[in-house]
């Protein structure tokens, strides 16, 4: 069975490890982490199955916004859905707290962009050279009070772009 719930301290060996696996260089540090858990903008996750942490994702939220700033799942459980499971928990999750949801991936990541697609999420804007590998980023966001007319496949408006300007995997 697996399960949602709020990032522990304890996660961190769990969460580094899946990091490091999905980002090589570009993962977040253990420091990284442990800032995001002074930071009362910064909501964190856990996916895990069987009690064992397969996932994770960092969210942060600022009045009506939400960003993703990071999302990983273990290379050994891809495939599987459990990403889709962490991204409609965090669709829903804030869909009552905020307007809008951003989220920035790389041009190239086609599995990723088809996952923010198949939950309603439009590429808004482009970003270019926006990594430090000169990959451009595509920002993608997510109207949460529409979110439900886009899982049937209504159209809805794109947003405006304006997310918080923040540097994301
Ligand atoms: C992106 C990531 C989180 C997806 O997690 P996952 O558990 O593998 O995804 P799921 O099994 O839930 O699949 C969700 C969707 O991804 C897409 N997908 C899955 N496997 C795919 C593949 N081999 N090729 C293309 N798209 C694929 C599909 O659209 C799928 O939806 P569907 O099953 O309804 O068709 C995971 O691959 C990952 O951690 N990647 C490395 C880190 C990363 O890139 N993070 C995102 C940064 S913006």
């Amino acid at each position: 069975m697996c399960n949602v719930r709020a990032m522990r301290g304890e996660d961190l060996p769990e969460v580094l490890k899946i990091s490091q696996e999905c980002f090589g260089p570009d993962a977040w540090s253990r420091k990284a982490f442990e800032r995001e858990f002074e930071l009362k903008h910064s909501h964190k996750f856990v996916i895990e199955e069987g009690g064992k942490v397969v996932g994770y994702a960092v969210v942060w939220k600022f009045s009506e916004e939400v960003s993703l700033m990071s999302i990983a799942v273990g290379r050994d459980h891809w495939g599987k859905g459990y990403g889709k499971r962490l991204m409609t928990f965090l669709v829903e999750h804030f869909r009552d707290q905020a307007k809008r949801f951003f989220l920035d991936v790389r041009r190239s990541n086609v599995r990723a962009i088809r996952l923010y697609q198949s939950l309603g999420f439009r590429i808004v804007s482009e970003r270019r050279g926006y990594y430090s590998d000169g990959e451009s980023a595509l920002q993608m966001a997510l109207e949460l009070q529409e979110a439900e007319d886009a899982h049937k496949g209504t159209p809805s408006q794109a947003p405006t772009v304006g997310g918080a300007d923040t540097k994301t995997h």
